[in-house]
């Protein structure tokens, strides 16, 4: 059977897939996105595709592939890209890579709220550029999370750090939130009464824009925002406006829209706004597990068997 990956992968997938003696491999050899035209003759005829989050996955692909096409492995634990009405039409199975990476990515994400809310690429940058004058009583000073209250979108794994409170909202309460302490909350409760607001909700029609003008406008003015989900859950434009007139402290981004951010986007002007390339999942091992995982899905899906970790939808 033949399949078709879209990039380079850690070798700990590759490693799977060419030695399983079930599929042959054709890949895009690259670090860099397949040019949509590769993509498209790429496909054609595969029985299965290993894509990324940055390959859209629309009809236009699956008419490409043609009716041979089982499976379709993504490794992501988002699926956002994936035109999952489209693929159900055609009866593909979809497997990612959820629990994996969600250390790895809550690691990323408590480091890019303690890396906002104290200023540190500030600092760094006044080191380097002499402007560390001496010990000034209130210089860079930021906010701090002990006795805070910090608001999740979307529950995952968080290290708490002692908070006072941790709030959570979402479509349904987690029983799980009970072993730190979580209160479920109307959205607007959260919003309005954290110090930290954490989004690390999925995509959806629901959550698209979620996070706008009105978002902002009720947030506190001492509040540091940090996204670690899809960065269309934010209206960039209300962000940037929140951010320049002091309706909230700072951000913290680990991702954006377009991805990847223009280097003359207004938000890489703000010092209260840190912008991360989309690296929650970054570690090598979590890469390598997730590429093992990929291709595990994809070899169960090429042979009609159970897949590690298939999406239901
Ligand atoms: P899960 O599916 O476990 O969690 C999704 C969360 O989104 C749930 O808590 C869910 O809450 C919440 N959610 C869904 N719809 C809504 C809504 N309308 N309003 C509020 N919350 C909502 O996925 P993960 O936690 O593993 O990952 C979440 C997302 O984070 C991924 O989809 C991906 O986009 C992103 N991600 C980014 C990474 C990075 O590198 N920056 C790394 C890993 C993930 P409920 O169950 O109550 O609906
Ligand atoms: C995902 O898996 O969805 C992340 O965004 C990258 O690991």
């Amino acid at each position: 059977m033949k399949v078709f990956l879209t990039r380079r992968i850690p070798q700990e997938g590759m490693k799977i897939l060419s030695t399983g003696g079930v599929c042959e491999v054709s890949l895009w050899d690259s670090d860099e996105p397949v040019p949509r035209a590769e993509l498209l003759k790429g496909v054609q005829g595969a029985h299965g595709l290993l894509c990324l989050l940055s390959d859209k996955i629309d009809a236009e692909v699956l008419d490409a592939a043609g009716p041979n096409l089982k499976v379709i492995s993504t490794l992501s634990v988002g699926y956002d890209h994936l035109a999952l009405d489209e693929i159900k039409k055609r009866g593909i199975r979809v497997g990612y890579t959820p629990d994996v990476l969600t250390d790895a990515t809550a690691e990323l994400t408590v480091a890019l709220l303690l890396a906002t809310a104290r200023r540190l690429p500030e600092g760094v940058e006044e080191v380097k550029n002499g402007g560390w004058s001496s010990w000034k009583p209130l210089w860079l000073c930021g906010y701090g999370l002990s006795g805070s209250t910090v608001g999740v979108i979307g529950l995952g794994r968080i290290v708490p750090f002692g908070v006072k409170r941790l709030l959570y909202s979402g479509r349904t309460a987690k029983a799980y939130a009970a072993e730190v302490n979580g209160e479920f909350v109307p959205m607007d409760t959260l919003v309005s009464e954290s110090d930290f607001i954490v989004v690390s909700c999925s995509l959806t029609p629901e959550t698209q824009g979620l996070c706008d003008k009105a978002f902002f406008s009720k947030m506190k003015n001492t509040a540091v925002f940090v996204n670690s989900s899809r960065g269309a859950v934010v209206n960039q434009e209300d962000l940037y406006e929140a951010l320049t007139s002091g309706q909230i402290a700072a951000a913290g981004l680990d991702v954006t829209t377009p991805e990847p951010l223009p280097t003359n986007h207004p938000l890489l002007t703000l010092k209260n706004c840190v912008v991360l390339p989309h690296i929650g999942s970054a570690t090598y091992s979590t890469r390598g597990i997730m590429a093992a995982l990929s291709a595990n899905n994809l070899l169960g899906g090429l042979q009609g068997k159970d897949m590690p970790s298939e999406l239901t939808f």
